[in-house]
């Protein structure tokens, strides 16, 4: 949720703020802004509208400053429009600001503010904090990064953010509580940013702030880091950046969608690499087996998480109870937290995130573990908040994902989340030697069997993409295991193409859906051989009988359903609970292939962004 960067060194700022804001708009997109500091003056460029639309009312700017910083915005507080874009400036003119997060006590600042004589132009919570540093600097007459810290003091809420003082071109100061921030390291020149992706090429020195610090950050004297609260000088931890230029970059796809489908027979392939060890027999999960009595002991495993990493978390309760018979319960971090929840010291928690900065699952994390609960996260990003505030995880190791809508990550955790059920199996002794050996060597067929739906089922998709991407609503099925597949089919739609698609359990539809189908209504079900196909190929005749249009996935070779449906999208046959990784790949392309007929911007979806750090 807004994404901010910043540059102090002896380049010229505009281009790597600029570059860099374009690597971050996946955390917001709906208004851009930068500030370059030249000669003691500000030169101010902000704008409703994507980076792009930014760099259009650059053109005259005409600069080489040195120092500055620029935002790509999230509208929380007042609508996308050029006046509330960030960065904001103080009254006075001198001091800068750019901001993540919210300031949920802005209204009682601006209050005080406003009766102090200032003037606001915004409606944004960011102009009061900008002004609430004016303020300390006038009243307390301290210097600018005390006068930075008094104002977070008096600040409810969460942020990341940067401010730069006009008579101080050679510093920008920098804090975070809750939201995330880096800061690169080079020679004689630093850069920050919501993640390392803008300065990646640059260095590969980085430090990350921690919830409660704020860093100055100067020429002369580097990076200098204190306790927001009392001032107490932190220790510098320096660690090495392991991103590559390469990773951030479209590799000659058209969307970054695209390109993490395609990559998934690798990324599921890196989430096992060291961990599924057919030949040996074994699953290497040091996360689980250091506190495996914790899981095997549990009197529930309680998985919180939001969007599309909810979706991994059912597919987790059906892999935990089928295989391993350990109590499972899925909630959304956003009402876990807000209802009373019981929890104790016997109930392990796991969240499931690839961003691992999701404010209400991070939030959700924080009460679990206050209430003594033994908190795991399964993060893709390396070091992120949630990664570190939990006491054991596994990475996805799924790359990074920077398609706004979910695919490569969502897959990579439901290959972690197989490891962890087959492992708490063969430990709890719930299933034999056997069938684990037979599990994880199918598991390890899983990368390729990717790999082949993708090669076979593309065009096939492309096709049935132009026969319904005038539709306008969209219905998908499932049952078992793959519900939480139907649900995530249908969010994966709704999301990039702006159809209205619901995700149901397949046996549930008699109960309400079943009203709206009618000749012009698409079903998506994923129908392949279980033991519930039987009870499936009813619900498909129910479907008929109403004349709605049937897409089937299937397991090859199936003809009963093929017969019966419109299109049938085939899916190589594997145990039950490795379906959902397979059948999520068409339904990925699905979604794509149609908003891309439909003209939306895929990689960055009207309204959403990837990575929600606010409540
Ligand atoms: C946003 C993203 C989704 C994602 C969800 C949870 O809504 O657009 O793709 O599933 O946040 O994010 P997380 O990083 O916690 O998995």
């Amino acid at each position: 949720m807004c994404g901010i960067t910043g540059y102090i060194g002896y380049k010229e700022a505009y281009p790597i703020i600029i570059n860099g804001l374009k690597r971050l708009e996946y955390r917001g997109y709906d208004s851009a802004g930068i500030i370059l500091n030249e000669n003691e003056n500000f030169k101010l460029r902000k704008t409703k509208g994507k980076v792009s639309d930014l760099e259009d009312k650059c053109t005259d700017l005409n600069t080489k400053a040195t120092v500055g910083m620029g935002h790509t915005r999230w509208a929380t507080h007042g609508v996308p429009n050029d006046i509330n874009s960030h960065p904001h400036v103080s009254n006075n003119g001198k001091i800068a600001l750019i901001h993540n997060g919210i300031i949920e006590n802005y209204n009682t600042l601006k209050i005080m503010l406003i009766s102090k004589g200032y003037v606001f132009k915004s409606e944004t919570d960011t102009e009061v904090l900008v002004n609430l540093i004016q303020y300390m600097q006038e009243t307390q007459q301290e210097d600018f990064a005390t006068a930075v810290r008094y104002a977070l003091n008096e600040v409810v809420g969460a942020y990341a953010i940067a401010v730069m003082e006009i008579d101080r071109p050679q510093e920008i100061v920098v804090a975070r509580l809750s939201s995330p921030l880096a800061i690169g390291i080079g020679e004689n020149e630093y850069f920050i940013a919501s993640d390392a992706s803008p300065f990646v090429e640059f260095t590969k020195e980085v430090v990350y702030l921690e919830d409660g610090e704020m860093a100055t950050i100067t020429l002369e004297g580097g990076v200098d880091v204190h306790k927001i609260k009392d001032n107490a000088k932190v220790n510098l931890i320096i660690q090495e950046l392991k991103l590559s230029l390469e990773e951030i970059e479209k590799g000659g796809y058209d969307h970054f969608m695209l390109k993490e489908i395609h990559e998934q027979p690798k990324s599921i392939m890196d989430t096992m690499r060291g961990r599924l060890l057919v030949n040996e027999g074994t699953i290497q999960m040091a996360g689980i087996l250091d506190y495996q009595d914790k899981f095997l002991n549990a009197e529930k495993i309680i998985i919180i998480s939001c969007g599309t990493s909810w979706h991994a978390g059912l597919v987790g309760e059906y892999l935990i109870e089928d295989l391993a018979r350990i109590p499972v319960e899925v909630e959304y971090a956003s009402e876990f937290r807000y209802r009373n929840p019981i929890i104790t010291d016997k109930d392990v928690v796991i969240a499931i995130s690839q961003s691992g900065e999701t404010a209400d699952t991070l939030a959700a994390l924080k009460l679990a573990k206050e209430k003594g609960a033994f908190i795991y996260g399964i993060c893709n990003v390396v070091d992120s908040s949630i990664a570190r505030l939990t006491d054991a995880g596994s990475y996805t190791h799924a790359g990074p994902e920077i398609g706004v809508a979910s695919t490569k990550a969502f897959t990579a955790q439901l290959a972690v989340l197989t490891m962890i059920a087959i492992k708490l199996a063969k430990h709890k002794g719930v299933i034999s030697e056997e069938k684990f050996n037979t599990l994880i060597a199918e598991l390890e067929t899983i990368p390729n069997k990717v790999r082949d739906v993708i090669k076979n089922t593309e065009e096939q998709v492309k096709a049935i993409a132009r026969l319904y991407a005038k539709t306008s609503n969209f219905l998908y099925l499932g049952r078992g295991y793959n519900y939480p597949i139907a649900l995530e089919g249908a969010l994966k739609l709704k999301e990039i193409s702006y159809i209205h698609a619901e995700g149901y359990p397949a046996a549930e539809m008699k109960h309400g859906p079943i009203a709206l189908i009618d000749e012009n209504m698409p079903i998506v079900v994923i129908a392949p051989k279980t033991d519930h196909y039987d009870k499936i190929v009813s619900n498909i005749q129910e479907i008929n009988s109403r004349k709605g249009n049937v897409i089937a996935i299937v397991t090859e070779n199936d003809t009963q359903v093929r017969n019966m449906v419109s299109q049938a999208i085939e899916i190589p046959d594997v145990s039950e609970c490795l379906i959902p990784i397979l059948a999520s790949i068409p339904l990925q392309l699905l979604a794509y292939y149609i908003a891309i007929l439909r003209g939306a911007n895929v990689d960055q979806p009207r309204n959403l962004a990837k990575s929600v750090t606010v409540e």
